[in-house]
């Protein structure tokens, strides 16, 4: 039985519905407060069409809970954990630092704690390239090995959860009681399950696919952005990055290639090791890129205003997927931009407002 914690939002639903598919038994722990109880519901009924069929259970609570994740572990017979729950803003984390690091950092030790006493023998933790701050040009596409200097809060309170993860997990090894631990640190993922199930749904929205689409639905609205026209248009923060089209480059990876890599190092993963993998294409595209997407994808047109650059945004983020590849063979198999959309396209049409549409 592998612990999902997180498992009712975006990534974290995409990441049980693959394991159930696999025939893995999973329990969800999940707040709810950014997570959906419909996603569970949905993969509920995918199980039950299953023969033979895994089990899937969703606690709501806290992962911060120490006795009610000992207790969930326990009754569960818990001996992998994949560890999605967090907030993930990086705006409202300047705004709301302790916040973050009271869900991202206390918390997962608090979770943590509990999978020791619980003896859990593998752990797969979601961080992020926001650790990297802003590397240097010359570090672009960024290896794992490039300096961690966060530049906001979001990115230090996932920088000390890899810390106290890394820390735990030699103590494991020097106690003889050693434990597997993966860090995987995602770029930008986005699409949705290319069957049409499972989609993303954030309130508010801030990814660049998702809101271009919404843009074009005219449904911004409901998922947290402006209603009306004024979420008819889309500002492009910055034309004057030295860049090939003047716009910000970042690296998409689909979100089931990005779960597939989950599974495949869980599954590499031995007792004592500690694995960090960068987890993107290895390319870059252009906010002009992805919109350029979408209007080839969806056939209209996108209503583009051109804004200011916000601080804090590099001109090109990248991963170099390679250490991943030549050590577990993993890398994207869904390298194509407008796939990518595509499957994003085909659920915000059917969902307008998301999980919230009548399923
Ligand atoms: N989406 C991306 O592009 C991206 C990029 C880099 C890293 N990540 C990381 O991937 C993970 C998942 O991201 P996502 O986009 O699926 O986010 P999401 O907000 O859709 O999902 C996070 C889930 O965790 C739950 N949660 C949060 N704090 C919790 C707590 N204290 N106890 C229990 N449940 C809690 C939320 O209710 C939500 O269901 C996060 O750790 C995020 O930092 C995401």
């Amino acid at each position: 039985m592998i612990l999902v914690t997180g498992g009712a939002g975006y990534i974290g639903s995409h990441a049980v519905q693959r394991l159930l598919r696999d025939g893995q038994s999973v329990v969800v722990l999940d707040n709810l407060h950014r997570g959906h109880a419909s996603a569970i519901e949905l993969l509920k009924h995918e199980v039950a069409k299953g023969k033979p069929s895994p089990t899937l259970a969703l606690v709501e609570g806290e992962i911060g809970d120490y006795d009610l994740v000992l207790d969930v572990l326990k009754e569960y017979g818990v001996r992998e954990a994949m560890h999605f729950a967090a907030l993930a803003y990086v705006g409202e984390s300047v705004t709301r630092p302790l916040v973050y690091y009271r869900n991202n950092t206390a918390s997962a030790l608090s979770l943590l704690e509990a999978c020791d006493a619980a003896a859990v023998e593998r752990i797969v933790f979601s961080s992020t390239c926001a650790t990297y701050g802003e590397p240097s040009a010359d570090q672009i596409p960024i290896p794992e090995s490039c300096v961690q200097r966060p530049i906001n809060p979001y990115g230090w309170s996932k920088l000390h959860t890899e810390r106290m993860l890394l820390d735990y997990s030699a103590q494991r090894r020097n106690a003889g009681r050693p434990v597997g631990l993966a860090i995987l640190r995602y770029f930008n993922v986005a699409g949705s399950d290319r069957v049409g199930v499972l989609g993303e749904h954030h309130h508010p929205e801030t990814h660049l696919v998702p809101v271009v689409l919404q843009s074009l639905l005219g449904t911004r609205g409901n998922f947290g952005g402006p209603a009306g026209e004024e979420g008819r248009a889309l500002t492009v923060f910055g034309t004057d990055y030295p860049t090939p089209d003047g716009t910000c480059i970042r690296d998409y990876v689909h979100v089931e290639d990005l779960v597939d890599a989950h599974l495949a190092v869980l599954r590499a993963l031995r007792p004592g090791e500690d694995r960090i993998y960068n987890l993107g294409i290895g390319r870059g595209y252009s906010v002009r890129e992805i919109i350029a997407s979408c209007e080839r994808v969806t056939g209209l047109r996108v209503n583009v205003k051109e804004g200011p650059r916000r601080p804090g945004d590099p001109p090109a983020l990248y991963a170099d997927p390679t250490k991943i590849h030549r050590e577990i063979g993993w890398r994207a198999s869904i390298t194509d931009l407008d796939e990518i959309v595509r499957s994003a396209w085909e659920w915000f049409r059917k969902h307008p407002a998301g999980y919230q549409t009548g399923l």
